[in-house]
């Protein structure tokens, strides 16, 4: 019999792929239309004001523009949306598009100031240091929230597990310190199926689509899912100026979230296998991993958060230096920015991801960020066992296509 209420697994699967038995197809097709035709003037125009002012499509009237209402994008919002277990969903071309019309929807509601917890994403902590979009930010810890608040503060923003070293924030703990006040949570490290903010008593969260929701590095997106009068004032901001995610972006984005339980279990496996193997390793002074014993200390694993996720940041005892060795070293694991995906990755966030923030909050030179992807745990140990034993050393590595040459010889 079927549960009455499905599981994630289930909706990760179906939500946003409606009516298509109707249409005789078995998966959306990709609609790149960027206008559509309109059934007269009249009616052309109250969908145009419809759909400009934040509005969702009325059944059977007119799109009118790529830019006001995409079907696919709607898809995708109405599969997340199920996910989050949010009223809406707005999609937007990347994470920081996302970001940028929640706080030009801030200002514009007359409350620019900002209640920002780091560590946070380096784009992020960027955008609000510099009050590129109005706003005005005051840094906290979780502590600080609640005094930080003033009759000005528009919005309280925290990522848990933050970028890049992990740390855990409690929402309901900052959402109660909040108030009245919005609580944005960026659940990008997470996703839906670890964690699901709005229960924990976020208003907004937020996704940089670009990582574990698509999941295969192909993809740019982001997303905010919250109450439908936010997605309201979104969808005028996504309007007005022009930040809606691409039609084969939405569709490749739809793809991704049916795989996303699937892959983000996976991925966390290998992770919490290869955190745990490499405490210890004389090469890192320190393993960051929300799993490992120690550095879950408030107990939100399991009670707000399913489980680690797949990010590791890795200290090297050697510092700078080492940490640079390293990253350059590693040969199955790409160096390069991002994460989520089914192929691993390292990157250094000091120089890369949070080299905009300010000195003394940016993370420490010795720190490296691994993304765990879906490769075998005892292939991806031996790629980062060999680039610490040369980030030691500093001997000079081989080259991918060797290594891969090596397989099963
Ligand atoms: C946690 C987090 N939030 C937001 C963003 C920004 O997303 P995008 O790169 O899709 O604009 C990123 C990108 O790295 C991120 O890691």
């Amino acid at each position: 019999m079927m549960p009455t209420t499905p599981h994630l697994e289930t909706i990760a699967v179906h939500a946003g792929m409606g009516g298509l038995t109707e249409s005789g197809v078995h998966v959306p097709g990709i609609d790149l239309s960027t206008t559509n035709p309109l059934g007269g003037v009249e009616s052309g125009g109250d969908s145009y004001e419809n759909l400009a002012t934040g509005g969702t499509l009325v059944p059977g009237e007119s799109a009118v523009y790529q830019r006001l209402w995409q079907p696919g994008v709607a898809r995708f919002e109405t599969a997340l949306s199920a996910l989050e277990g949010a009223e809406a969903t707005v999609a937007f071309a990347s994470g920081m598009a996302a970001l940028a019309a929640v706080l030009i929807a801030t200002v514009a509601a007359g409350k620019p100031h900002v209640v920002a917890l780091r560590p946070i994403y380096g784009g992020t902590d960027h955008v609000l240091a510099t009050g590129l979009l109005g706003t005005t930010v005051t840094w906290v810890d979780a502590a600080g929230v609640r005094a930080a608040i003033r009759a000005d503060t528009g919005l309280v923003i925290l990522e848990t597990p933050a970028n890049p070293t992990l740390e855990l924030t409690d929402i309901r703990a900052v959402a109660d310190a909040a108030g009245e006040v919005p609580v944005l949570v960026d659940n990008t490290f997470a996703t839906p199926v670890l964690q699901r903010p709005i229960d924990s008593g976020a208003t907004l969260v937020l996704h940089s689509a670009t990582k574990f929701l698509g999941g295969h590095g192909d993809a740019m997106g982001g997303t905010v899912s919250g109450p439908a009068d936010w997605a309201r004032r979104l969808r005028q901001v996504r309007a007005l100026t022009g930040g809606i995610l691409h039609p084969f972006g939405a569709y490749l984005l739809h793809r991704g979230l049916r795989t996303l339980p699937v892959r983000v279990l996976a991925q966390q496996a290998t992770a919490a296998e290869i955190a745990g193997r490499l405490l210890g390793h004389p090469a890192l002074a320190r393993v960051h991993y929300p799993g490992l014993p120690g550095q879950d200390p408030q107990g939100l694993l399991g009670r707000q958060c399913g489980g680690a996720g797949s990010v590791i940041a890795l200290d090297l005892a050697g510092g700078f230096d080492a940490a640079v060795r390293f990253t350059e070293a590693c040969r199955l694991i790409t160096h390069a920015v991002s994460l989520g995906g089914v192929d691993s990755l390292v990157q250094h966030p000091a120089s890369l991801t949070h080299r905009p923030v300010e000195a003394g909050a940016r993370p420490a030179a010795a720190v490296v960020r691994l993304s765990i992807g879906l490769e075998h745990v005892d292939d991806l140990m031996a790629d980062i066992v060999a680039a610490l034993d040369l980030a030691t050393l500093g001997l000079v590595p081989v080259s991918t296509d060797d290594l891969m040459a090596t397989r099963n010889s």
